[in-house]
């Protein structure tokens, strides 16, 4: 069950398509998210956040909203998923959230972002050119008990052979399995890290601690 590493972006470039996938951001099911915005309540980390692949900025909106005292960058590779997220945000959103563009996996883009209390990342970690490096960069960026919270897919066998070519079952065959996941941290030294499997067995959190 080989990591069929695919690029996922081409899709996003174009304005109609990056339209739809706002469209269907703002309609994605409150149960896509709960579990990880739970967790973010739970930990209730105080300070600034980093949200890495923000995509249209919806889960941005929505953390902002469940945190009022959070500062929030949204950092995303595609300009045009920074533009989207701009739009309709509210006065308080719109003091509390920044947007910048650029690639988690370059160092250079990536090493003056600032100091973080909070990184997170949502569905994201699979598109990642170089995981390891990534990982590597943003654990770089927090800030003393700091916390990286990395949520996506997992590669499971029952979904991976199920012969559709859909995005969904493609980023299945894209994403990780907990033992790449643990190989990819202990080559970058972190040690200190709980990985969880999440209902529907198809999702899968890493919580690192600095
Ligand atoms: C599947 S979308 C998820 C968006 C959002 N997190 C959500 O849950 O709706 C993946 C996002 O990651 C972004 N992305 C992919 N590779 C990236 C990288 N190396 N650095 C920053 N963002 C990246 C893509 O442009 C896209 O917006």
């Amino acid at each position: 069950m080989k990591r069929i590493a695919e690029s996922h972006q081409g899709s996003f470039f174009d304005a109609e398509a990056s339209g739809e996938y706002l469209n269907d951001a703002k309609k994605a099911s409150k149960t896509k998210y709960r579990h990880f915005m739970a967790t973010l309540k739970k930990l209730d980390v105080k300070g600034k956040y980093l949200e890495i692949g923000s995509g249209v900025g919806i889960l941005t909106q929505d953390i902002a909203i469940q945190h009022p005292n959070a500062e929030i960058m949204a950092y995303d590779i595609l300009s045009e998923m920074t533009e989207l997220s701009r739009q309709d945000l509210s006065e308080d959103l719109r003091k509390r959230i920044s947007y910048e563009t650029g690639d988690a996996c370059d160092e250079n883009s990536i090493k003056d972002l600032g100091g973080f209390n909070l990184i997170y990342s949502a569905f994201t970690l699979h598109h990642w050119d170089n995981a390891e490096l990534a990982i590597k960069n943003l654990y770089s960026l927090l800030n003393d008990e700091g916390i990286l919270y990395i949520y996506d897919l997992k590669r499971v066998m029952w979904l991976y052979y199920i012969k559709s070519e859909s995005g969904f079952f493609n980023s299945i065959r894209a994403a990780y399995r907990l033992s790449e996941i643990k190989k990819i941290l202990s080559k970058i030294g972190i040690k200190n890290y709980r990985i969880r499997t999440i209902l529907p067995f198809f999702i899968q959190s890493v919580l690192i601690r600095k």
